[in-house]
């Protein structure tokens, strides 16, 4: 059997001291996302931002790509957080447009059916048991089972499934996309989501996670004999770095199967890739856009600083307590939250409307680099409202 390595945590003293994070300090943060989310509600109700901001301001865009739904998250968190029935008015009317994106097959040739439904269509069936919401999202889950290859065992990410360039390729991203799998196995009895879902987590286990546990950003695998062929990356620095963000999707990803499946050992490699992303962040906690910088003057990503707080407190809750990274985990998430929160929002940067500064979509492809995403936003809401309340997970 493979051997994946656990770094530990190198430097134990980084992460080990209570964090002066307090309600008050939470409360004024959410409070300035709930401001930026008042001032961009009349533009962002039949319209989605954009994936990544132009000189820090999000476009009007349609309900197309992989990232509406980050907004549409963000209007549920927002009305969980307050109780104010003027963002689910938002969320429930944009709900309509993810209807009409399934049943008119509109810009779904994407395994991120996973993300774009969870935090829309079956966060809206958590919170107000909506059964068009579950119907819709259940149909979501089917269109996604269609990337399932039985042989390889994995949910293709990109593409048609018969392009050449991209059949048989699986993306450690896909870690989340798994949880509408789960929810439809749990909502209709029918196991074959589970077992779609669970064999591509062990799949991208075993051949995304590489063995000093760094994740390569994507991986073919041959879809006829279920062979293993070989990891590439898309957005990272090269075939064989970390890509920073694809290493946070692992730290969140892993522990979001494991809720789903028990089973112990995604939580043993959540910890070895996330003792691997600690390992690599500077003075600041927030990550290089990819791990293979540790200083310098590339850019930061604080898009995946914000997933992989939540991450952290996910896989920290789900440690038991003689772990002995549970307490540090929860004080890398402060850390990172806190660092985000005084150096990375849009604070003092009015004519933005976005939330979180110096992210980076694509380096490689010179996409969204240095500037706000929707889904960093998201994120540091997520965390933020972990923080503050006991929160049942939209995933
Ligand atoms: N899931 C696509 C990205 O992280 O850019």
């Amino acid at each position: 059997m493979r051997m994946i390595i656990d770094e530990g945590i190198k430097n134990k003293s980084r992460f080990d001291l209570e964090n002066n994070i307090d309600k008050a300090f939470l409360q004024e943060e959410i409070n300035y996302v709930l401001t930026k989310i008042d001032e961009n509600l009349k533009d962002f109700t039949y319209n989605f931002p954009s994936a990544a901001s132009v000189n820090n301001v999000y476009e009007k865009v349609d309900n197309i790509g992989w990232t509406s739904c980050f907004w549409t998250g963000m209007l549920w968190l927002a009305y969980e957080i307050t109780g104010d029935k003027k963002y689910r008015k938002v969320a429930e009317i944009q709900l309509e447009s993810y209807k009409k994106r399934i049943e008119e097959e509109i810009d779904i040739d994407t395994h991120d059916l996973g993300f774009l439904y969870s935090l829309s269509v079956v966060a809206s069936y958590k919170l107000t048991g909506n059964e068009e919401s579950k119907y819709v999202a259940l149909k979501a889950a089917d269109k996604l089972m269609e990337r399932y290859f039985d042989k390889a065992g994995i949910i293709q990410a990109w593409g048609n499934l018969s392009d050449p360039k991209e059949r048989g390729r699986m993306i450690i991203d896909c870690c989340m996309n798994l949880p509408l799998l789960y929810w439809a196995t749990e909502v209709t009895g029918d196991r074959r989501y589970y077992e779609a879902a669970h064999n591509h987590v062990s799949k991208a286990a075993k051949y995304i996670v590489r063995e000093d546990a760094s994740t390569f950003h994507t991986y073919y695998m041959d879809t006829e004999t279920g062979e293993a062929k070989y990891g590439a990356t898309h957005q990272g620095y090269s075939d064989n770095s970390c890509w920073s963000r694809g290493q946070a999707w692992s730290v969140y990803g892993f522990p979001l199967s494991y809720i789903y499946t028990g089973e112990q050992e995604l939580l043993n490699i959540a910890t070895k890739t996330t003792n691997y992303f600690l390992n690599r962040l500077p003075e600041d906690y927030v990550a290089y856009w990819d791990l293979v910088f540790i200083e310098g003057t590339e850019e930061r990503d604080s898009s995946a600083a914000a997933i992989a707080a939540c991450g952290l407190l996910e896989l920290s809750k789900n440690l038991p307590l003689t772990n002995e990274y549970k307490k540090f985990y929860e004080n890398a998430a402060l850390k990172i939250v806190k660092s985000l929160a005084e150096s990375y929002t849009t604070k003092n940067f009015k004519e933005s409307n976005g939330i979180l500064l110096h992210a980076v979509y694509s380096k490689p492809h010179a996409r969204g680099v240095d500037e706000c995403n929707i889904w960093g936003d998201y994120f540091y809401f997520e965390a933020l409202v972990r923080l503050m309340k006991s929160w049942n997970l939209y995933w």
